[in-house]
């Protein structure tokens, strides 16, 4: 087996890529790269000093790191944590474990299990001055608009452990932001609807809390469905990581600079708040409402397959899985459970995203594209059925993120040889040109 370090670093392999060029006889020789699994890499780190760069806007086909967290076959549709399997980690473990999978690189034991979770929960309140911030957003402010204000507050508060490079103030972080942000998530939400803060409850667990936090008043006891603690519980472990996505690349760039902790994480909630990535869940049930009807299906599949049109069926299409996200088909069962839990089966929306995504599968443009459903096409229907609204449903994305990106910023600044990410360009702007004084203009 090889060690952590290794898996990280990636193996060289017997093997070299060469390139040649047509107008010359120079020939470039880069070594190949194979991980543990998946998609060997040419490692180009060379080609700068032979005078070329790489060109792959959007990093289709860019390994930007070595990575020992989280791996997907998206042709198989594979997601696994750590090496264990998401069905696996969904049906049988809860998110305290896969966090501290994601954190630690192993399944905790019944004692660091529970030593994890008794350190997280005396770390769910916040600084009190920090109440203050939300006063000055506007009531109507976005979630996530709050949420990315007040984790980069953080770094004004928690400057004990924003030191990236000493792993003592990297540890206490971690468990401050996956600690924090469910607090920061849900009186985001109180603030909106002009309710009171409610304060984590450290008898409860880490869904159940946050569902506390959510939806308690101070006027009656409040005690969550365990039915659907249990499935917010499993929404974040299918939300906790996923490779390289945006918003973790975000993290990583971010956190190259040596910038705190909590600054990165803020800049991974702004990517993630993008539809084209975890905004994506919002955008899915304004879709779905927008519908309205099954008989309103055929119109809405043929605006996404208009390229003349920027409409995009909200909750298709990924740009790794070209197979069912894994995820999706987690989430659909999960739906259904909830659903049935609440006497909501017949839900309307439901209803719409069975028959869309029935209709949307059999479409030839959707084979062809090989475009299906990913996380995001239930995981709203299952929000919004736990009594979530819709403007919540990305920051909950982030609050499960939060764990992931953690993970992927601390094997980033830890890792051997790390270094600033400071990408390149192909240059298509003028050529030198002289000053004209503006009387000659
Ligand atoms: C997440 O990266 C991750 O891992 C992300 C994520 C995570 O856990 O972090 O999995 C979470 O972000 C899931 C994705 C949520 N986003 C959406 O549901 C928004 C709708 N989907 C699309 O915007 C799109 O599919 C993306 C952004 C998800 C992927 O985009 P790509 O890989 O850049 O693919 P593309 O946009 O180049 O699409 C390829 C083709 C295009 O047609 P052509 O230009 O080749 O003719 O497929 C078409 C697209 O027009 N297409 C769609 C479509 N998605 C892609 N057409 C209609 N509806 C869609 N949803």
């Amino acid at each position: 087996m090889q060690s952590e370090s290794e898996m990280t670093q990636g193996t060289e392999t017997k093997r070299t890529a060469r390139i040649t060029f047509s107008d010359n006889d120079q020939v470039i020789e880069l070594p190949v790269l194979a991980g543990s699994l998946g998609t060997d890499v040419i490692d180009t780190r060379g080609l700068g000093a032979r005078g070329y760069f790489t060109y792959d806007p959007g990093f289709l086909a860019t390994a930007s790191c070595a990575s020992s967290i989280t791996y997907i076959d998206g042709d198989a549709g594979l997601l696994y944590y750590r090496g264990y399997p998401i069905e696996q980690l969904a049906e049988h473990s809860d998110f305290m474990e896969v966090g501290y999978l994601l954190l630690n690189g192993e399944l905790p034991s019944a004692r660091q299990k529970d030593e994890f979770v008794r350190t997280l929960r005396y770390h769910t309140m916040l600084h009190d001055q920090m109440a203050y911030f939300f006063r000055g957003f506007r009531r109507d402010a976005h979630p996530m608009a709050v949420m990315m204000g007040m984790v980069g507050a953080m770094s004004a508060f928690y400057r004990d452990s924003s030191d990236p490079f000493d792993p003592s103030q990297r540890e206490v972080a971690a468990y401050r932001l996956l600690a924090k942000v469910p607090t920061i998530a849900a009186w985001s939400y109180k603030y909106n609807v002009g309710l009171p803060f409610m304060y984590p409850q450290n008898r409860l667990g880490y869904a159940e809390n946050f569902l506390y936090m959510m939806f308690a008043t101070p006027c009656e006891d409040y005690e969550p469905n365990p039915v659907l603690a249990r499935a917010l519980d499993r929404i974040f472990i299918l939300h906790a990581d996923h490779e390289q996505n945006a918003s973790t690349s975000t993290v990583r760039v971010a956190g190259s600079s040596g910038a705190n902790p909590f600054a990165c994480i803020a800049a991974g909630i702004a990517s993630l708040w993008g539809p084209l990535h975890g905004g994506a869940n919002e955008a899915v049930l304004n879709m779905l409402e927008e519908i309205g009807d099954v008989s309103r299906i055929g119109e809405y599949i043929e605006r996404a397959k208009d390229r003349t049109n920027p409409f995009r069926l909200m909750g298709f299409g990924h740009r790794i899985y070209k197979n069912m996200d894994p995820r999706a088909a987690i989430m659909r069962e999960t739906c259904h459970e909830v659903l049935d839990e609440l006497g909501l089966h017949d839900d309307p929306l439901f209803r719409i995203a069975l028959k869309l995504e029935q209709i949307a599968l059999e479409d030839t443009y959707f084979i062809e594209k090989r475009l299906y459903p990913n996380v995001d096409f239930y995981s709203g229907i299952v929000l919004r059925a736990l009594g979530i609204p819709t403007s919540m449903f990305t920051a909950i994305f982030a609050l499960a993120r939060t764990a992931g990106w953690v993970a992927q910023w601390s094997e980033m600044v830890s890792a051997q040889g790390h270094k600033i990410a400071r990408p390149r360009q192909l240059y298509t702007g003028m050529r030198r040109r002289e000053f004209i004084p503006i009387g000659q203009r």
